[in-house]
């Protein structure tokens, strides 16, 4: 990310390259399933969310196959909550009991994952939450559980945020030492300014960031520290951006949009607004042809499987990489004298020269394609390989292609368009 130099920063080119990630939200909150804000939500105290503790239990838990599946989707990378604001963890940690190898399951659950990972070579994120509601030194704020509950803000009224941040760097140092080299850092989240929030002077990023990038000085870093100046990427969430996301200075920003199938991150039982594979592959699209990167999000049972719902959509996904991936990696935005006809985007590997036609609707026999007179070269739909014919428009610089009048069979048809030598 082009911002300040004050601080190092980590490689993007793989990233950029790769594209497309999967997200993976999984703790205690499996159980209520009724997303992983539910002890906000519902304002559960300590002595009641202990239940689901107690009874963790992911006994169908096959790392192998979450990774299968992964790459089968066409995702290169993913990201996996070690901790999220319920204050659970998944890893053996030396720093509280409030693990997964102290739940009756009885073992870590994050070194399986990430040899599972690895060994289908998908690169490796961590998730960490910055909120923790189960930490006794955690500050009672505006979102934590026992907000409303005089008592018991009265009884922890001297909660030290410095120990906890001496926690959150002793767990951070667990997490970059203990398990090979990390790809990705993914800090969540900041909330500075309020009365009772908290940015970089509660969570003490700059040493956070010093120690990150001491210990993993390839890692990529997100944006959520607080700090401005020290992310390789910026995250928007749950929201497209409406073109390429701009620096200050009007540079364009490295960034990855991240995207659950239904609305809520942890796994949700009763949430019936499921996103279709044709919408989830418009994101994906209409992501690199503005330069971004898409981390998408499964939320596992209790049981510690992908929903069925989630499977479905990632071997929808996955049939349509398998034909159409090279739309996707290597690629960003088309050059801007390129303009997209309607209801298409474009995206562009500016290495092999092509251009990649995607049609969110399918137009009658024609369309014009503006500007590649002279550059065109040759065309085919790219499922299937079959070629593409086109007429120059006379007197302008547009292409007309010819379109079968029957939309191709899937979701989402493209067009390899081969771009000839700049002169
Ligand atoms: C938010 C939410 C959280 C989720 C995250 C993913 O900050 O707090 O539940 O993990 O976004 O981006």
């Amino acid at each position: 990310m082009s911002t300040s130099n004050q601080y190092p920063h980590g490689d993007t080119s793989w990233f950029l390259r790769d594209r497309f990630g999967m997200f993976i939200h999984w703790g205690l909150y499996a159980l209520p399933g009724r997303h992983e804000w539910v002890k906000n939500r519902e304002k559960l105290g300590d002595a009641h969310y202990d239940r689901y503790f107690r009874h963790f239990y992911p006994d169908l838990y096959d790392p192998a196959d979450w990774a299968r599946r992964a790459k089968r989707a066409g995702m290169k990378y993913f990201v996996i909550t070690t901790k999220h604001h319920e204050g659970f963890c998944l890893w053996n940690t030396a720093c509280t009991d409030y693990k997964a190898p102290k739940t009756p399951w009885g073992k870590d659950l994050l070194r399986p994952a990430l040899d599972a990972f690895r060994s289908e070579g998908l690169r490796v994120g961590f998730y960490y939450s910055l909120l923790d509601w189960h930490h006794p030194q955690f500050p009672v704020d505006g979102f934590h559980p026992q907000r409303d509950d005089p008592a018991f803000r009265e009884m922890h009224k001297h909660r030290d945020i410095k120990k906890y941040a001496a926690y959150v760097r002793d767990q951070v140092e667990e997490l970059l030492t203990g398990y090979g080299s990390v790809d990705i850092m993914w800090f969540d989240f900041s909330y500075p300014g309020e009365e009772e929030g908290k940015g970089r002077e509660q969570w003490e990023s700059e040493k956070l960031l010093e120690l990150v990038r001491r210990l993993q000085p390839n890692i990529l870093l997100n944006d959520r520290l607080d700090l401005p100046g020290s992310a390789d990427f910026k995250t928007p969430e749950q929201y497209q951006p409406t073109g390429p996301m701009m620096d200050e200075d009007g540079k364009p920003v490295v960034w990855e949009a991240c995207h659950t199938f239904s609305g809520s991150w942890g796994y949700h039982r009763d949430e019936a607004t499921w996103k279709s594979v044709e919408q989830l592959l418009w994101m994906l699209i209409d992501g690199v042809s503005k330069g971004g990167n898409l981390l998408l999000n499964v939320g596992p049972t209790a049981r510690g499987e992908l929903d069925y719902r989630a499977r479905e959509r990632l071997d929808g996904i996955g049939d349509w990489m398998r034909q159409n991936g090279r739309a996707i990696y290597g690629c960003g935005p088309a050059p801007a004298e390129l303009p997209a006809p309607e209801d298409c985007r474009y995206t562009y590997n500016a290495e092999t020269r092509r251009l990649y036609l995607h049609f969110f609707a399918w137009p009658l026999k024609t369309l014009e394609l503006k500007n590649l007179n002279g550059k065109l070269k040759y065309a085919q739909l790219l499922h299937d390989g079959s070629e593409m014919t086109y007429k120059l428009n006379q007197n302008s610089s547009s292409v007309l292609l010819e379109l079968p009048v029957v939309k191709p069979p899937l979701a989402v048809p493209v067009v390899e368009l081969f771009l000839a030598e700049e002169k």
